[in-house]
Formats: structure tokens, C-alpha cells, sequence
């Protein structure tokens, strides 16, 4: 079987158990929203590394679909309330929630869907389900952590590179990390080796949101599923963003920064001049290197983990196609 083919398997698996546990209950105005979401589709990225890294590990697919459950209804949590601070239009190529419904539709809907991602935990016996509930909390905490920095930034015009990286650790990549690390627990690695896997994971995580910042510019609107330019209209303070203030030339970088402290009503002009930016400052390149480098970064963590040489590849070729991803 090649690996594409164990992917896709492994992500209709999820999604059959996924289709098999959705239910829209009374009262309609908080489940339908939430059957909406979970239904509109998406990668399926973090519970296919669940399903992966349990099958990788030796353990059975079957016991990681509870905990595959969880993470995907925490990320679609995240998502519900991520478009309300961002104030996105477009989610999957489908209305967000809180427009095609309303703000607090949103808010009560990712609230259900937190507290529902914890009950698919509750299937496991006493000292899995301890581990799983620590690292899942831990991981849920930091989100809130990441998604307040992405916020702050969006006001600040002093922001860092390295905390730049902090922000999109916590917001992003620490999912993707427990994602995977709840794969190996299930599948009981040893702890050297979840850890392993988490640091595997973690970096994965960092590559996977800078290409999201470099999408969100840069991505075909007719295929990407989000609003593109919705970074720049929200003055996110992306790596893009930020390379291009340290390598603009003088004029370029106070227009930038410029644009960066306003919402003007014609954001059409905005995104062109600042996309114009990014390129031909270099930071497109930079920008792709770094997404290169944390890569490699994933791949340096799998030398000390115990799996075989095949399995590893399995995971190599996952961090290589995800690289190439353009939605
Ligand atoms: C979107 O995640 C939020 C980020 C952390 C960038 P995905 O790109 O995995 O979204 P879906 O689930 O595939 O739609
Ligand atoms: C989202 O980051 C991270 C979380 C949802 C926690 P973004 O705001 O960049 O994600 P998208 O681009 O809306 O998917
Ligand atoms: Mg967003
Ligand atoms: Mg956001
Ligand atoms: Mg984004």
C-alpha cells in the first residue's frame, strides 16, 4: 500500500466514526451549528496524526478513534471561535458560523463543542484516560495563551520574530504535537518516545502555520476555502510581515507600518500594496526557508525515536506533502 493510500484510509476511517457520532439534537440553534461545521469537511490533519502515530506505534487504529474524536472537535472549538476574533467571512469555503447564524450562536456552539471534545476522553481506562485528560488540558490552555498573543499583536507595532514564533507554538503547534503524542500514549510508547513524537509534531505544527500565514496571502481564493488577505485586513502580524519590516527598504517600511495601524475601507488596495511587499522584499523566500527549516527540524527529533526505518519514512513523506499543501 503506498502511503497516500494509508493516509486516505486512515482519514475515512476517521471520518466514518466522525459521520457515526454526529447527531443534531433539541434545541437546533446549538447543535445544527455544530453538525455544520464538523460536516463542512476540512484536512482532518490532526486526527489523521492520531490514527497514524497510534498504528505507527504498534497499538490498535480502533482505540484512537475516541481520542482522534476529541482533538478534531477541540480544533473545530477553536475554529468557531477563531473566525469570530478574526472576524472571518469564510470557513471551508462555506459562511462562517457566526454569520450564517450569530455571534452568540458561535460563542454557545464552540462552548458545547469544548466540553463535548473532553467527553470523547471518558471511553479510556483509568491510567490512559489520566495522561490523555493532563496533556489535553495542558495543550487547550495554551491555545488560549497563543490566540491571546495572535490578538495583542494585531495592536502592537513592536513585535518579535522569536515571539511571533512563541504565539503560533502555543496557538497552533502544541495541537498538532498532543495530536500525535496521544497517538503514541494509546499505543503505549515509551515515554522518551511520546516525547519524541511531541517535539516531531511540534515543529510540524510551527512549518504548518507559517505556510498558513503565506496561504492566507498568497493562496487561490477560488480553492483556498478562507478569505484571502483576511491576515492582512486584520493587521495579523505574520512572519511575512514581520521579515518585511527587517528587510524593506526605509519608504517600504514605514508604509508599512503605515497600513498596519489602520482598517481602511478599501482593503482591495491594501493586500495588493502589501503583497507587492512581501515579494519583493524577499520575505516570501524567507518565509518558505523558515518553512523548510522547522521541517527539517521535525525530521531531526524522529533519530531517537524506536520505530522502524519504514515507519519513519511514513512520517517523513507525511511532513514533505504537507509542505506542498495549498489549502
Ligand atoms: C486551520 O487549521 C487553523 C490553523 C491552525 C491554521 P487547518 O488548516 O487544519 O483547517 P482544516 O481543519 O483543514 O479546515
Ligand atoms: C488559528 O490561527 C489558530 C486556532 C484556531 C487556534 P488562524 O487564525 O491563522 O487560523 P485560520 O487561518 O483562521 O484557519
Ligand atoms: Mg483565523
Ligand atoms: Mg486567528
Ligand atoms: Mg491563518
Amino acid at each position: 500500500m503506498t502511503n497516500s493510500n494509508a493516509i486516505e484510509q486512515y482519514r475515512d476511517t476517521f471520518v466514518s466514526y466522525l459521520e457515526s457520532k454526529t447527531t443534531t439534537n433539541e434545541p437546533k440553534n446549538l447543535y445544527e451549528p455544530i453538525t455544520y461545521i464538523l460536516s463542512l469537511g476540512g484536512k482532518r490533519l490532526r486526527p489523521v496524526l492520531t490514527l497514524m502515530t497510534t498504528d505507527l506505534f504498534g497499538g490498535n487504529v480502533s482505540d484512537a478513534l475516541d481520542a482522534a474524536m476529541a482533538i478534531e472537535v477541540f480544533h473545530n472549538f477553536s475554529l468557531v471561535h477563531d473566525d469570530i476574533m478574526d472576524d472571518a467571512p469564510l470557513r471551508r469555503g462555506k459562511t462562517t458560523v457566526h454569520e450564517k447564524w450569530d455571534v452568540n450562536t458561535g460563542i454557545l456552539s464552540g462552548d458545547a463543542m469544548l466540553i463535548n471534545s473532553y467527553q470523547f476522553l471518558e471511553s479510556y481506562p483509568t491510567d490512559i484516560f489520566k495522561k490523555l485528560t493532563s496533556l489535553f488540558s495542558k495543550t487547550a490552555i495554551e491555545v488560549c495563551e497563543g490566540q491571546q498573543y495572535d490578538v495583542d499583536f494585531e495592536t502592537r507595532d513592536d513585535v518579535m520574530i522569536p515571539e511571533y514564533l512563541k504565539m503560533i507554538e502555543y496557538k497552533t503547534a502544541v495541537l498538532v504535537a498532543t495530536a500525535m503524542k496521544m497517538g503514541a500514549i494509546i499505543a503505549s510508547a515509551s515515554e522518551d518516545d511520546t516525547n519524541a513524537i511531541y517535539e516531531f509534531g511540534k515543529n510540524l505544527g510551527i512549518a504548518f502555520q507559517l505556510q498558513d500565514d503565506y496561504l492566507d496571502a498568497f493562496g487561490d481564493p477560488e480553492t483556498f476555502g478562507k478569505q484571502v488577505g483576511g491576515d492582512i485586513i486584520e493587521n495579523k502580524k505574520t512572519f511575512l510581515y514581520l521579515k518585511s519590516l527587517e528587510l524593506a527598504e526605509q519608504d517600504k517600511r514605514e508604509g508599512l507600518l503605515h497600513l498596519y495601524s489602520i482598517k481602511p475601507e478599501d482593503s482591495e488596495t491594501k493586500i495588493a500594496t502589501i503583497k507587492s511587499v512581501f515579494k519583493e522584499s524577499g520575505a516570501v523566500e524567507a518565509a518558505k526557508a523558515e518553512i523548510n527549516a522547522y521541517t527539517q527540524k521535525a525530521f531531526d527529533s524522529l533519530a531517537t525515536i524506536n520505530l522502524p526505518a519504514e515507519n519513519k519514512v511514513v512520517l517523513k513523506q507525511f511532513g514533505e506533502n504537507l509542505m506542498k499543501r495549498t489549502v
